[in-house]
Order: C-alpha cells, then sequence, then structure tokens
C-alpha cells in the first residue's frame, strides 16, 4: 500500500427524518443562510417546503440562490458569491445533487476571495490560507459522493474547460443524506447518477497498487453493492433499502476512504469533463459511453486486475478461460449492464460532433495513475470508436 494522510472532515446525518430531526440545531449559529438550489424539483416534491419551514420557524434570515444548472458554470459562481457578501450570509445550505453542492463549495470561496478563483484554484491547484464560507448540504439525489468531499468540478465556458479540484477545506461542515429524499429523482438521472458511483470505484480499483490491499476488497463490496441495488431501484423505485445503498455507496465512493494507498486513474472523468464543456452532456452518460471501449485500451497493462473484476465483481467462472478471455468478459460484462440500465453507448447520442472530436480529444488532462499513459492520439482513437 502506497503512504497516506486521511482526513475527512464532513459530519453525516442519514437516514429517514434526518433533515426535521437536524437541520435546527445544525444551522443554530447561523443567522442570514444562503439556500442554494437548482432547476426547482425540490419546490415539486416538498422538499423546499420542509426545510424552509425549519428554518423560518428559527427566525432565519433566507437568501435565495437557486437555478444552479447542470454542470455548474463559473460565471454562475460569481452570481451566488455576490448574493452571499450582499447579504453578509453567514451559512451556505446547498439543497441538491452535485451540481448544487459543487457550485456552492466554489461560491464559499469565492465569498471570501478578493481575487479570481477560477485563475487561483481551478485552472492550477492553489493554497486556501483563509476560513471558506461555512457550508452545509442536504443531498437529493445519489451520484457525485460530493456531499464528503472538497471536490468541486466547474464549467468555465469562455474557457470551454470543465474541471474539478479537491480541496479538504471545501468539505461540507454536515451533509443531511435522507434515502427518501431520491425517491422522486427521474429514473434517467437516478441510472446515470448510479453509473457515476460504479465509475468512481472502477477509476480508483484499476490502478496501483496490484498488491492485495484493502481499499480494492471494500471496493469490490461496492461494486456489486451498486449494480445490485440499482437493479433493485429500478423495478421499485421507492424500495428504501435499495435507495439508502445507493446513496451511501456513492458517498463510500467518494469519501476519500476507498482511495487510501492508491494511485487511482480517472482518465474517464478527464475525458468525460472536457466531452461536458463541449456537448454539456449528462455525466453519468459520458462516462458510460466511455468506460467500456476505455478499458479495452487499457486492460492487456493491468491484466491481473482485469482478470479479479470478471471473477469477484461479475462472478464469471474461468471455465477454461485463459486470463486475457477472462479479463475481456468482464469488461463485456460492463458494457452489457449499460445496455440493461439503458444508458447511452456512443458519442453521438451525447450531441458530440464528428468534425470537433480532435479538439476535444486535445483539450483532455492526461491522468498519471492509468495503466496505460494515454496519449492525445489515443484518446481521439477511443472517442472515434465510440462515436457510432
Ligand atoms: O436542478 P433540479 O431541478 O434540482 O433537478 C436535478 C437535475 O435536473 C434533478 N434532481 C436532483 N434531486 C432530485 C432531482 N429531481 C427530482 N427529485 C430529486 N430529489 O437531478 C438532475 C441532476 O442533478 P445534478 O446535481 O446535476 O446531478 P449530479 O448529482 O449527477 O451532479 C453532476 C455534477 O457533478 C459533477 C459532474 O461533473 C456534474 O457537473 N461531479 C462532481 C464530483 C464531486 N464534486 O466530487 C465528482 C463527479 O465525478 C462529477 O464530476
Ligand atoms: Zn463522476
Amino acid at each position: 500500500m502506497n503512504n497516506f494522510i486521511f482526513q475527512n472532515a464532513t459530519k453525516v446525518y442519514f437516514g429517514r427524518g434526518c433533515v426535521k430531526e437536524y437541520l435546527a440545531c445544525l444551522t443554530k449559529k447561523a443567522k442570514t443562510i444562503l439556500l442554494a438550489y437548482g432547476g426547482g424539483s425540490i419546490r415539486r416534491n416538498g422538499i423546499y417546503d420542509e426545510v424552509v419551514g425549519i428554518l423560518q420557524e428559527k427566525g432565519k434570515t433566507i437568501v435565495e440562490f437557486s437555478g444552479i444548472m447542470s454542470n455548474p458554470t463559473y460565471q454562475k459562481v460569481q452570481e451566488g458569491a455576490k448574493l452571499a457578501r450582499e447579504h453578509h450570509v453567514d451559512m451556505i445550505l446547498a439543497v441538491g445533487g452535485g451540481s448544487t453542492m459543487d457550485c456552492c463549495k466554489a461560491v464559499s470561496l469565492a465569498a471570501r476571495y478578493s481575487g479570481d478563483i477560477w485563475e487561483d484554484f481551478w485552472a492550477r491547484p492553489g493554497v486556501i490560507d483563509f476560513e471558506p464560507l461555512p457550508l452545509g448540504v442536504i443531498v437529493t439525489v445519489a451520484g457525485t459522493g460530493s456531499e464528503c468531499n472538497g471536490g468541486a468540478v466547474i464549467t468555465n465556458e469562455e474557457k470551454r474547460v470543465k474541471t474539478g479540484r479537491d480541496y479538504p477545506q471545501l468539505n461540507p461542515r454536515f451533509a443531511l443524506m435522507d434515502p427518501t429524499y431520491t425517491f422522486s429523482v427521474p429514473k434517467g438521472q437516478m441510472i446515470s447518477g448510479s453509473f457515476d458511483i460504479l465509475s468512481h470505484i472502477m477509476e480508483t480499483y484499476f490502478s496501483e497498487p496490484n498488491e492485495d490491499n484493502v481499499s480494492d476488497d471494500i471496493m469490490e463490496a461496492l461494486m456489486r453493492s451498486v449494480i445490485r441495488n440499482l437493479r433493485i431501484a429500478i423495478q421499485a423505485p421507492e424500495d428504501y433499502t435499495a435507495r439508502s445503498n445507493l446513496m451511501w455507496d456513492s458517498t463510500m465512493a467518494e469519501n476519500r476512504v476507498i482511495k487510501m494507498g492508491k494511485k487511482c486513474d480517472f482518465e474517464c472523468h478527464n475525458m468525460e469533463h472536457q466531452l461536458g464543456a463541449y456537448t454539456n452532456c449528462n455525466h453519468g452518460c459520458g462516462l458510460a459511453v466511455l468506460h467500456p471501449v476505455y478499458y479495452r485500451h487499457i486492460y492487456r497493462e493491468g491484466l491481473p486486475k482485469f482478470v479479479r473484476f470478471a471473477e469477484h465483481v461479475w462472478g464469471i467462472a474461468r471455465d477454461g478461460k485463459t486470463d486475457e478471455e477472462l479479463a475481456l468478459a468482464g469488461i463485456n460484462a460492463l458494457a452489457n449492464f449499460i445496455k440493461e440500465i439503458g444508458l447511452p453507448t456512443t458519442l453521438k447520442e451525447l450531441g458530440a460532433k464528428r468534425e470537433q472530436l480532435k479538439e476535444i480529444a486535445d483539450s483532455c488532462g492526461i491522468s498519471q495513475g492509468s495503466y496505460k499513459a494515454m496519449t492525445h492520439e489515443e484518446i481521439l482513437e477511443i472517442f472515434q470508436e465510440c462515436y457510432e
């Protein structure tokens, strides 16, 4: 196992009724709260009324910051920071999914920083030597795991770059996670969010070291859990057990626990983020198109792990197969699962234009943790293979 330092500052309150039980206490010290949310799903499913009711009962001043779009933009971050400054907000409460949480992490930084946060913290790694505005989150959709890390993925539309950084100081102070809040998530989003969870785990699992390490064992259990519970939730969207497991799988995949001692790849994320910057595609859908094709490019360099994946995650028996055949059977099982759950399999379906592929490929970051170091030429090959 590689050396590591582990810290996770977010306190999680998980389970049915947790918002009603804990929100008032968690916001006790705040006078003015920036209530941040997305396109309005929380107004339709009753979450808004529940949250606002609790805050109003305690006499809080609420400043609304709404309309946070999927794939939040740097411009939206600046809008939130302006509101927070103008109203002397002393806490941000983000109610939503990865987009709302990520946008609010960036707002919490920008509200307390006079410079350009894109240039100083996203374009390159920066040093946060001041206290960002305190942030608490109420999670309404499982997928990104943003509730328990300092990662914030922001799209700079002007520069056509979508990128994230993980600053421990941006971990939310608390995360309220009620699985029943996810019952109303549209089926397509539930599926793409669940694939995002699977992707986070695979991006970590398929990286060195390959020697016996507890992170790989945990990840195999998590991957099986996502696959099993997603199948159940597709049939029964209000199955509390399945939704609870998916919600916690999502956190476990991105709360840094499984990354300990691992190099981590995240090349599929690098590629998807740039596809997103050009097409504004759904994050989980973009990942679903890329993963099987990318893995067919790299499996030979990580053969023992791909064999383990086939056996331990998909339960494929060796039955006289060579290592290479077994590894490919595991990748095929992943591709079949993507089809089974109805995710897209081509970049064309995501709205990418063939003539743009080279420009997008050239703009992708190159991971240092991949079993096989990519080149921009090979990324273009991958894009072309899954174009249509
Ligand atoms: O905007 P509203 O109206 O709320 O609707 C949202 C949105 O349309 C809807 N939704 C959320 N909760 C709902 C609901 N609809 C009904 N009932 C509910 N309870 O779901 C849609 C998607 O929401 P969004 O927040 O965009 O999805 P997700 O959580 O997948 O976040 C995606 C963003 O997170 C980034 C992605 O790149 C993308 O920008 N990521 C963040 C990461 C991190 N911070 O650690 C890691 C990830 O790899 C990822 O890159
Ligand atoms: Zn992701």
